[in-house]
């Protein structure tokens, strides 16, 4: 129990800053075991805010206090108070220089928040709020200084020294030591502030600027990795020129850093000039790193470029605002991953996550707004709903003001607000500026938690050529909160005729069609009416395309009109859509009535997905994918875990048995023996012919095991590799066993491979794996230290394995609540992360329902629980 309840921070109390502060300097004597930081702050009052009881509230947290002065008259302990969580200044002047030295213990870190070592060398992660845990600062957004960094440590054991900003002068200090000092012109908030130091390999290259300056782009990694930087760095320089023909945005230091680190609790950190980032979206070689890691790579290294605009340049006024910098920067890099890969594979993989991820926790206990509006720990609001959905927000905006318009809108905001900390406000006002629309009800689409559901129907009426489309919006009730109103969203439509060719669209009221293909129908109201005139027949209508806003769409479809979508609609990805929603409807039926029949057609037009030359490979893939047992599990009212689990296992074998001879010839057609390369169409023949493989390997005979065995061995790449290896494991026995020890031996000094390797054990369906999952937290190689292991072994085992993980025994959870009480002390952001595998508890049967409930107790009623883990947990109960 916690023993005084946490206080949760509102939004609707926002004040701006009593004091800001113009310029930091900092100076660090770097040491794993004691670091000193001496802190100089020019501060003044903030003309703009109210006046307080004229004391100063500095924010710290486990800072030991060596020294404190201002304008050079070291305070009198009458003149302040020491606080956990805090500094306070009696009576400060209006203006004024502090200087503060404290002592901190990064060896200590285990929280990997603030200053902290990640094997031999030190590092910070400040995003939200862990810069007070570096120096007493005022740490939120709004508070925007220039800052510069003094490093000084031993020359051996750290010769590279980093922080935000351009390089300045550096210096040996004859002792064995050295000193260099970085100088940010940009003003920042301390969120965004870095250093590194270590002994690190670094990979140089140039880019020029659309108006010729000159950046050094440097990679910094262990010396180990350096034969794995180059698609990070060549990733790198795609982002930037995408972002200068996309956006008109240049960088705007001289050089660029990124340095990637092996124990990072996120993705990574898009400090001003200095991104930290997780090893795992840095390195690659086609012999390590899978295609998918090699995309996320590409994705979050734009990201993070991206956010040197949209977050550095221009920031968040509060931690309510997170999406305005991450809604809108994961728009960016979804768009650049488009632009660089396959459209419709790529966004397939965006909606994919979107709902595997998103509408659970948006139907869950932790659902919230994409711009909440109370929270106790902003680390837990780093969530699917501010990031992806954000993102959707974002999209449905560009939609609705089509390409010029938001072009204009985002130039507006990047004039008007450049070195300003903003709201979601501001940059929904200048997009309405520049489009001339009112926008004023999309915010309703920041303050509304849930799914939306569209409800569709349609008529045709033969004598007039006319069909009716009407469309209803269901905001679904949340008890706390009245509906916001209706949502404008844009739903993109297409109107097929009987031989899947797009039909011209002429809507009643109209002079004219539109020429044959997709448009957007906008939806202000609760319901809205759609009439299509000049039709010779019924058409069929393809519904959302490109999933045009986060919603769940109900029109009833026959199965022959799916078959018929999924194999003709020239939207590739309402292709893939109707192919799920027919699966899904399968599948679910399977669930209830195990014997059911397949419809005709089904099987068929399976086959002819598969065996269709015409059409990109990595789509056809993703169309013959079936839902996940997990995403299954969310559209049931009662998740039934076991019945989930063989209605899927079913189908798989129905289709791999009958189509045995087109899924061999698709893997051999689509066996590639060449050099790795990482174009849309060798990613999609990989992923086509490993899909094959899948089907194959599940009802393997000695053919297939072969195959599946000739793949493993041939170590073409790690995406092959993988995918062999994954029906290995599940095939068991000793095939199992040999090859993970011969995938062990040859990757165990390779972090990231050796993750991998732990994941594919814990995501095994086979009955053993909790008891395998439990034996290998005794590996040598395991540890609860490094975020990327932990979450590779319990991380996968409890939120990616539902079949063994929500075992009736209730073991899987018992297991969960044991790590969460080992690791909340240490790492309490990644133990509340691990707790939201309870959080879907009410959707199961009462049996695991009360275990989990036990287990969620068992959580609450612990003393001097995190922050992080007793909101988790408290929201989840209730
Ligand atoms: N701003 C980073 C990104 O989106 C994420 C950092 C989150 N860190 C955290 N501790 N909550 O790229
Ligand atoms: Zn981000």
């Amino acid at each position: 129990m916690y023993r005084n309840t946490p206080p949760t921070i509102h939004l609707k109390d926002y004040r701006p800053p009593e004091f800001l502060i113009d310029q930091v300097d900092l100076r660090f004597e770097l040491d794993p075991d004691t670091t000193q930081v001496e802190a100089t702050l020019a501060i003044r009052r903030n003309p703009a805010a109210t006046r307080g009881d004229g004391n100063l509230r500095l924010d710290g947290e486990q800072l030991e206090l060596e020294y404190l002065a201002i304008d050079d008259r070291p305070l009198a302990r009458s003149e302040y108070r020491v606080e956990p969580e805090a500094l306070i200044l009696r009576r400060v002047p209006d203006r004024f220089r502090l200087v503060t030295r404290v002592r901190i213990h990064p060896a200590r870190n285990t929280a990997l928040e603030g200053l902290y070592q990640s094997g031999s060398m030190l590092c910070t992660q400040c995003e939200a709020e862990g810069f007070r845990r570096i120096t007493y600062f005022l740490d939120r957004p709004d508070v925007m200084a220039r800052f510069s960094t003094t490093l000084i440590a031993d020359r051996d054991r750290f010769p590279i020294l980093l922080a935000n900003g351009n390089p300045g002068p550096s210096q040996d200090l004859g002792d064995g030591r050295h000193l260099a000092r970085w100088d940010d012109p940009f003003p920042k908030p301390c969120y965004l502030f870095a250093l590194v130091a270590g002994d690190l390999h670094q990979v140089e290259d140039r880019f020029t600027t659309a108006s010729g300056r000159e950046v050094s782009l440097r990679l910094f990694v262990e010396p180990e990795h350096h034969d794995q930087c180059e698609h990070a760095m060549r990733s790198l320089k795609k982002a930037m020129r995408w972002d200068e023909e996309r956006y008109g945005r240049e960088y705007d230091l001289d050089v660029y850093l990124i340095v990637a680190v092996s124990h990072f609790n996120m993705g990574a950190m898009e400090n001003k000039g200095l991104n930290i980032f997780n090893a795992k979206y840095v390195l690659a070689r086609p012999d390590t790193a899978t295609d998918q890691d090699y995309l996320g790579i590409q994705g979050v290294i734009a990201h993070e470029y991206f956010h040197n605009w949209t977050g550095n340049r221009i920031t968040c006024r509060d931690w309510f605002q997170l999406s305005l910098k991450e809604g809108f920067t994961v728009f960016r890099d979804q768009e650049f991953s488009a632009d660089m890969g396959s459209r419709d594979v790529t966004r397939i993989a965006d909606v994919r996550n979107l709902r595997n991820r998103q509408f659970p926790e948006d139907s869950g206990p932790l659902a919230h707004p994409v711009r909440p509006d109370a929270y106790i720990e902003i680390n837990n609001f780093y969530t699917a709903t501010v990031y992806e959905k954000g993102a959707e927000l974002v999209r449905m905006l560009a939609t609705l003001l089509g390409p010029d318009a938001f072009r204009r809108g985002t130039d507006l905001y990047f004039a008007r607000h450049d070195g300003q900390a903003v709201t979601i406000e501001d940059f929904i006002a200048c997009l309405a500026e520049a489009s001339g629309r009112d926008l004023g009800p999309f915010l309703r689409w920041y303050a509304q938690p849930g799914t939306p559901e569209l409800e569709v129907r349609d008529q045709w009426e033969d004598e007039t050529g006319t069909y009716r489309l009407t469309i209803r919006q269901r905001i679904p009730a949340t008890s706390d909160r009245p509906s916001s109103g209706p949502l404008p969203i844009p739903v993109a439509v297409g109107l097929l005729d009987a031989k899947g060719r797009d039909l011209p669209l002429h809507l009643a009221d109209e002079p004219a069609p539109t020429p044959a293909g997709t448009r957007v129908l906008e939806l202000h109201t609760d319901e809205t009416s759609f009439r299509f005139v000049g039709l010779a027949a019924r058409p069929i209508p393809s519904l959302l395309r490109g999933f045009s806003a986060p919603v769940k769409v109900r029109y009833d479809y026959s199965d022959q009109d799916l078959v018929f979508l999924m194999t003709h609609d020239s939207d590739g990805f309402n292709r893939w859509d109707a192919a799920q929603s027919l699966a899904q409807r399968l599948l679910l039926q399977g669930v209830s009535e195990p014997n059911t029949p397949l419809p005709s057609g089904f099987i068929d037009a399976f086959r002819r997905t598969l065996t269709d030359e015409d059409a990109d490979p990595g789509l056809r893939a993703e169309i013959l994918t079936l839902p996940s047992e997990a995403y299954l599990g969310d559209q049931m009212e009662t998740v039934d875990v076991e019945g989930i689990h063989r209605a899927r296992e079913t189908l798989i074998g129905q289709i791999a048995t009958t189509l045995r001879a087109e899924l061999l010839a698709t893997y051999r057609a689509n066996q590639d023996p060449g050099p790795y390369r990482l174009t849309p169409l060798a990613i999609g023949r990989r992923a086509l012919k490993n899909l094959a493989l899948a089907y194959l390997m599940h009802t393997s005979d000695d053919e297939t095991l072969a195959l599946c065995q000739a793949q493993f061995a041939a170590h073409q790449n790690m995406t092959d590799v993988m995918a062999a290896l994954r029906w290995l494991v599940e095939a068991g026995g000793e095939t199992a066993d040999q090859a993970l020890d011969a995938f062990y031996r040859r990757w165990s000094d390779d972090a990231l491979v050796v993750d991998k390797w732990f994941g594919i054990q814990a995501l095994s369906q086979r009955d053993d794996t909790l008891l395998r999952v439990e034996s290998l937290l005794d590996h040598e190689a395991f540890t609860m230290t490094n975020p990327n292991r932990l979450r590779s072994l319990v991380g996968t085992f409890c939120l990616m394995n539902q079949l063994r993980f929500h075992a009736a025994s209730g073991a899987g959870y018992v297991f969960l609540v044991d790590r969460v009480l080992e690791l909340d002390p240490k790492n309490p952001q990644i133990a509340a992360r691990l707790v939201q595998a309870l959080a879907q508890w009410r959707r199961f049967d009462e049996t695991r329902r009360g275990l989990m409930r036990g287990q969620l107790e068992r959580l609450f009623h612990t003393p001097d629980l995190s922050k992080d883990v007793y909101e988790v947990v408290a929201k989840t109960l209730g």
